[in-house]
């Protein structure tokens, strides 16, 4: 009797929360990036994006297609290929769900059947920013919605809380 209580009190818990039992060990954000040569090959021309802001299907399509990469070539030599393949794939979003940024993006992604192969197209994401004015987003300080440390802050920390956003020409974000 005592463990079917204690069951209906989990249960109840559970599904009064979307973080479903993960919010015990929750932890903010993303987990920061920690390898050297990732941070070193992908951060020429934007912030090395934490593996746990994309699932691993999203990430083996943009590690598939480096040399075709948003207009760009951003090949990597072939075993530093394989290191860094490792490294995003252990740590990608389904991987850190003690994370809660993670867990939201990785849930996220049953909403769509597509495979997409940016953060800034992840259901989550689009979400969290589709109250943005869309001049705040293309103004020059900005570029667009990848550029993601030109408004967050702590982004590079794989921090994105609300407190630290400071969009240029405009300041922080109050909703
Ligand atoms: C030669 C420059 C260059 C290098 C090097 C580079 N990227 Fe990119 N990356 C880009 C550009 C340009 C975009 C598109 C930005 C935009 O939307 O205008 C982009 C976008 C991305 C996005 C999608 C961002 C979004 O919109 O959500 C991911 C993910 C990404 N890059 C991962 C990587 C990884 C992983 C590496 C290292 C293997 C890497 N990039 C190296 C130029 C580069
Ligand atoms: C133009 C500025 C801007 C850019 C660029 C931007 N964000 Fe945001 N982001 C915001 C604002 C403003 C919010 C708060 C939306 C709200 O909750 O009302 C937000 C919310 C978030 C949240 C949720 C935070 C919370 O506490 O609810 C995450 C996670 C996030 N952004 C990640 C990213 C990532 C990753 C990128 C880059 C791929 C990015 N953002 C690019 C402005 C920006």
């Amino acid at each position: 009797m005592k463990y079917i209580l204690v069951l209906i009190l989990m249960i109840g818990f559970n599904f009064a929360d979307d973080d479903y039992g993960y919010k015990a060990y929750s932890k903010n954000g993303v987990k920061p990036v920690d390898n050297e040569l990732y941070q070193n090959e992908c951060s020429a021309c934007h912030f090395a994006y934490q593996p746990g802001l994309l699932t691993s299907k999203s990430w083996d399509k943009v590690m598939t297609n480096l040399d075709n990469h948003f207009g760009t070539d951003a090949s990597v030599l072939d075993e530093d290929y394989n290191l860094i393949y490792k490294y995003i794939m252990e740590n990608s979003a389904e991987k850190a769900m003690d994370y809660k940024r993670s867990r939201r993006i990785a849930s996220s992604m049953s909403y769509i059947s597509t495979t997409v192969d940016a953060i800034t197209k992840t259901p989550y994401i689009i979400k969290k920013h589709d109250e943005i004015p869309p001049r705040l987003i293309k103004q020059e300080e900005v570029k667009g919605l990848f550029n993601c440390t030109a408004c967050h802050t702590q982004a590079k920390k794989g921090s994105y809380k609300e407190s630290e956003i400071k969009i240029p020409n405009y300041g922080r974000w109050d909703d």
